[in-house]
């Protein structure tokens, strides 16, 4: 992935692009689960680190880290296929590098101002210049200025190649997400001191991130990458990609009702929410039949021509692919409907069961696949036909897939004790809280969730040893 700087065999601007975005991504993500497995610690000793970086400023560079490596990496997946499936070289795309060293520089300092400075006195200037104080978009005003600036340069070298360009379904799709995915932004911008309508707003941009243009946003990488990885027919994919889009903002858009239930919001958001967004595994389990469904008939037309081979020509990126079809399905799909009934939210709203699906979403759905489009950076920068998973590979999938399903796991009999001994039996009062927390299920499960994350880390340590040396394997095994 590194030595593809000087070396790569690319063939346009755009992918050389993608790859830079790419880089900054992975370093990123590495940021987010040190800063992770600090507020693990501190769950377990409340005394570490305190006041030298509290809870709060670990969790906050947690979820901000986490939100800004998955949007790098979607801007280098879009570069990545983005003259590919138009054709065209790609307009303004000098510019878009520009536009990545302005938007490199400016999440630097805003990461070092979160973590040298961490928080301001509450005024407009800390608004300005420190923190934002919106859970997972935190950036000072002035870097939400700058993100809108460089975001529309990327949206300009898209939309520009795609008029000049062939047009695919895939990029019709791409193209019209894109545009809600960055307008959305907007909606977490303005500033009001009304804590309800500041919520109202605020998830417009998480909500209809993560479950409407997020989401579609993998569908098309999910068509795109099986027509590469596996020759999935192109008519085949784009059918069940519209599909999947009619699914996907038919339940997401109005299923942001479940966030709806107690903020403030009028009382209709109950039964709206409650039954949008009961809709709203459908799709997912939509994505995840298109890719295994795809993936067993491509095989089964090569068994049948006699050719015994895997249709697969990128093994570690469809390994990554496959396991989002699972990982969407169950982080977003099962996890998101436990708890998405207002009947059952009123018990677990707020509770760790919330961070069991946040954190089995956001990598199920997410990291998945962008860490399979890394992958597909990777044997485009080296130039081999052919890449197979090596042993670093499969330790780097195995190992984080099962960290994470780990912290799953334990954040869910956390939160299952929170529900049965915090708000059923003692009722949700204050004492309540502290005396679920206590407890030795709770304790044990965020001692797991700890233990956990470190196998989670351990993966991702052989997932970036791999990123860096397979391409270069993979290129000496086939010359
Ligand atoms: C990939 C898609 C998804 C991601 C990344 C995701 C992520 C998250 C995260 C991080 C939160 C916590 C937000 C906070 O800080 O308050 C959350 C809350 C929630 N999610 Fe999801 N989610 C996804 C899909 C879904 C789906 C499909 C459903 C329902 C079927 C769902 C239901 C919920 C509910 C009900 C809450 C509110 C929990 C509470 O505060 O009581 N999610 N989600
Ligand atoms: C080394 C591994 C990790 C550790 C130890 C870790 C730990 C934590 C901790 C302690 C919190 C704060 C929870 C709270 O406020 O109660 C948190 C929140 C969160 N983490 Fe992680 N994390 C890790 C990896 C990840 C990964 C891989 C993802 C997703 C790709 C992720 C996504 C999130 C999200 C979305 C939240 C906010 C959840 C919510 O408030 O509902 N984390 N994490
Ligand atoms: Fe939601």
């Amino acid at each position: 992935m590194l030595t593809s700087i000087k070396t790569n065999r690319l063939t346009n601007k755009g992918q050389e692009l993608g790859m830079m975005y790419f880089r900054v991504a992975i370093i990123l993500f590495g940021a987010q689960l040190l800063m992770g497995l600090i507020a693990a610690i501190q769950f377990i000793a409340p005394g570490f680190l305190f006041e030298l970086f509290d809870f709060s400023v670990a969790r906050m560079v947690h979820i901000n880290a986490l939100v800004v490596w998955m949007l790098y990496a979607m801007i280098g997946s879009t570069y990545m296929m983005l003259t590919d499936e138009t054709g065209h070289e790609g307009v303004a795309l000098g510019l878009g590098k520009l536009g990545f060293w302005v938007l490199t520089a400016a999440v630097t300092v805003v990461v070092l101002v979160y973590i040298f400075v961490q928080v301001g006195p509450g005024k407009e200037s800390t608004i300005w210049l420190i923190n934002e104080g919106r859970e997972y978009i935190e950036a000072p005003r002035w870097a939400d200025i700058g993100i809108v600036v460089v975001v529309l340069i990327f949206y300009f070298n898209v939309f520009a190649t795609y008029i000049k360009g062939k047009k695919t379904g895939i990029m019709t799709v791409m193209v019209a997400n894109l545009l809600a995915l960055a307008g959305l932004y907007l909606a977490g911008m303005f500033f009001t001191d009304n804590i309800s309508m500041d919520q109202f707003w605020w998830w417009w941009v998480i909500h209809l991130w993560v479950e409407a243009t997020w989401e579609v946003f993998v569908g098309t990488l999910a068509a795109y990458a099986l027509i590469r990885l596996i020759g999935a027919k192109r008519e085949v994919v784009e059918m069940w990609l519209w599909i999947e889009v009619l699914m996907l903002f038919g339940s997401g858009i109005l299923g942001m009702g479940h966030h709806y239930f107690w903020i403030g919001t009028p009382e209709y958001w109950w039964e709206i929410g409650a039954l949008f967004s009961a809709l709203e595994p459908v799709p997912l389990i939509a994505m995840f039949v298109h890719v295994l469904y795809d993936w067993g008939k491509e095989q089964g037309i090569a068994a049948a021509k006699g050719e015994p081979k895997s249709v697969i020509t990128n093994g570690p990126a469809m390994a990554w692919i496959v396991l989002n079809a699972f990982g969407n399905f169950l982080g977003a799909g099962i996890w998101g409907f436990f708890h998405t009934l207002p009947q059952v939210n009123i018990y677990t709203h707020g509770t760790q069961f919330t961070a069991a699906h946040g954190h089995l979403s956001f990598f199920g759905a997410y990291a998945t696949i962008l860490i399979g489009m890394m992958y597909y950076g990777v044997q485009k920068a080296y130039g081999v036909k052919r890449m197979k998973s090596t042993f670093k590979s499969k330790m780097g999938i195995f190992l984080t897939a099962f960290g994470v399903m780990g912290m799953t796991i334990a954040l869910t009999i956390a939160g299952y004790e929170q529900v049965l001994v915090e708000r059923a039996e003692l009722g949700g009062t204050w004492n309540a809280f502290f005396v679920a927390q206590n407890l030795p299920w709770y304790v044990q499960a965020q001692l797991w969730r700890m233990i956990m994350g470190v196998v989670t880390l351990a993966g991702f340590v052989y997932l970036v040893w791999d990123l860096l040396t397979i391409g270069k394997e993979a290129q000496e095994a086939e010359a």
